[in-house]
């Protein structure tokens, strides 16, 4: 009996192809499942990945309160088109400290992912405000609401401490000084500002709008403008850069 023959055990007996697509497939499943228990973490380790900053926390839960990420991702894919419009692909490390990741799956918007620095914080104001005042015929919706309201910090450092609990590196000291930190980053020349980037390097601490008040517009903006710009790609060039 050839080999080819033998085959013919498994074509006349469903029972015995079913073991046998059961066999392989577990095969395949354990030479590719096993190894991800065995390992600490399957995230790579890179230079300038840091935990949001309170405001830019606060921000982060406007995002997902509003349901931002129903129309926007935040994951640039490893595909030319997408690293050519939006710049380098999104790296895993990027959105570890994200609880929930923000990550979506539609794209009617662009992709947010890098937005951060790209645009003045008028621009993203006046655009969240009305986005038709700055880009004609957008269908995105706009949400006035946002500058007339207070962002709600009273909270901020108690779900930094929840976060701590999911692994995210907040330090008891951050944790305790989150709405001075808060307050230092949405003001101009705070004399706490300092600290605050000691605590969150490259955080970026100006007002973000009216002077005075925080809104929820101001931490929004503060969360956005830091997207994408932790991680100094120029120290990867030639290494994990497609272009
Ligand atoms: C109904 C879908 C929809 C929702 C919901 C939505 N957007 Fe958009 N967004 C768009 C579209 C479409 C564009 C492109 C046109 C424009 O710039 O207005 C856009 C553009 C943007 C841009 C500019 C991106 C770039 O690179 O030019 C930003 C920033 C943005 N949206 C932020 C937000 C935020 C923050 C929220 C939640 C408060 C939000 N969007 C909710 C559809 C949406």
């Amino acid at each position: 009996m050839s080999l080819w023959n033998k085959h013919a055990i498994f074509e006349k007996n469903s029972i015995l192809l079913l073991i046998g697509v059961l066999i392989v497939i577990s095969i395949g499943g354990l030479v590719e499942i096993a190894p991800l228990f065995y390992l600490k973490s399957t995230i790579e380790k890179v230079e300038g990945i840091r935990p949001y900053t309170p405001l830019e926390l606060a921000g982060r839960n406007i995002y997902v309160r509003e349901g931002c990420y129903t129309c926007h991702s935040q994951m640039i894919r490893a595909l030319r088109d997408e690293v050519e419009r939006y710049g380098h692909y999104s790296l895993a490390a990027e959105s570890m400290y994200d609880h929930p990741f923000q990550w979506g799956s539609k794209r009617n918007g662009p992709d947010l992912a890098r937005v951060g620095n790209k645009y003045s914080d008028d621009w993203q104001r006046r655009h969240l405000e009305n986005p038709r005042a700055v880009v004609p015929g957008s269908i995105m919706p706009a949400y006035p609401w946002l500058a007339k309201t207070d962002v709600d910090l009273t909270h901020i450092d108690q779900e930094m401490k929840v976060l701590s609990m999911e692994g995210v590196p907040y330090t008891p000291e951050m944790i305790e000084k989150a709405s001075i930190d808060a307050k230092a980053q949405a003001v101009d020349d705070d004399p706490n500002a300092a600290d605050l980037v000691k605590r969150y390097p490259k955080a970026q601490a100006r007002a973000y709008g009216e002077k005075g008040r925080i809104t929820e517009a101001d931490a929004l903006i503060a969360y956005l403008q830091q997207l994408g710009t932790q991680v100094d790609f120029k120290l990867y060039d030639g290494k994990a850069n497609l272009r």
